[in-house]
């Protein structure tokens, strides 16, 4: 062989290795891509069945300021809100209620004032937010509230127990909303209603921009003054922003086999109420 013809086939040779390392590098690197993709995957999964795990302590922390705070923030809107809910039912004497989310009690206590007969069951995961509610069901003229310290997800009731379930301002931090639906679902009579508080956006853009202003750069300031925990007045703000919008947390409500689904906006949208009742 020349000299010319060796150095062709030399050139060849390391071509065409060249070509099979390149080849080889480039299926290697998309093998790589592709597993990480996966596993990113796998885990925004089961990042997405997890519940937020910092929800609780944030609870016990603001507990003793979250009255103050509450009726402080929406200019005392969440009573009217609570006595809406209160209206909504359909309630006939001594019925078996369920509040979730109840925190410090308000939900049960406006309940009591209408219906003084019906038995409230209240569920929190916070001790420190029950504790309170506690005092002021003591405090009141009601002795037909229970308390639990317990998960949304794991209610230590029977199924098919309760007339009614309610719940106000507990949904947004929940991220398996539909999850919990079927849950309460389950644990309603045939026909048991389920209602639903929770604050919304404002549909009315200039509406929705001012509430925002306010939402995102004052409330966090007087949230961080009165309770100390900026955490939690800056997590407000977004887990409202990321709420779903009505219509589609309607079509959860349904798809968790709840009829009669409707909802009521209030105060120019800023809170809404869902209602819907288990299907027969
Ligand atoms: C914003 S507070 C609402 C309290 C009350 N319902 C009201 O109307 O003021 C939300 C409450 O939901 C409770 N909570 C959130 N996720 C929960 C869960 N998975 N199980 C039980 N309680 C939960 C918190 O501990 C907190 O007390």
């Amino acid at each position: 062989m020349s000299h010319a013809m060796s150095v062709k086939h030399n050139y060849l040779k390391t071509n065409n290795i060249n070509n099979g390392e390149d080849i080889f590098r480039k299926f290697l690197n998309h093998l790589v891509i592709n597993i990480i993709f996966i596993l990113m995957h796998d885990l925004r999964l089961s990042m997405d069945k997890h519940e937020l795990p910092f929800i609780q302590d944030m609870f016990e922390s603001i507990a003793h300021r979250y009255d103050l705070l509450n009726r402080t923030l929406s200019l005392k809107q969440d009573i009217m809100w609570r006595n809406k809910l209160v209206q909504t039912l359909d309630l006939s004497g001594n019925e078996n209620i369920l509040d979730v989310a109840s925190g410090t009690g308000d939900v049960a206590l406006s309940i009591c004032q209408q219906y003084p007969s019906v038995h409230i069951h209240c569920i929190d995961f916070s001790f420190n937010m029950l504790r309170l509610a506690n005092q002021k069901i003591k405090a009141s003229p009601h002795t037909l509230i229970n308390t639990a310290c317990a998960d949304a997800f794991d209610l230590p009731y029977p199924s098919e127990y309760f007339h009614a379930a309610t719940m106000a301002f507990g949904i947004r931090n929940v991220v398996n909303k539909q999850k919990l639906l079927r849950t309460l679902y389950h644990h309603l009579v045939p026909g048991g209603q389920l209602l639903i508080l929770e604050l919304t956006l404002p549909e009315i853009i200039v509406l929705q921009n001012l509430y925002l202003l306010y939402f995102k750069k004052l409330l966090p300031m007087i949230g961080r003054m009165i309770s100390k925990n900026s955490f939690a007045y800056d997590y407000l703000p977004n887990s409202v922003i990321s709420f779903p919008p009505s219509l589609d947390f309607s079509k959860m409500m349904k798809a968790s086999g709840f009829k009669g689904v409707k909802w009521l906006p209030m105060t120019g949208g800023i809170c809404t109420l869902f209602v819907g009742s288990r299907a027969d």
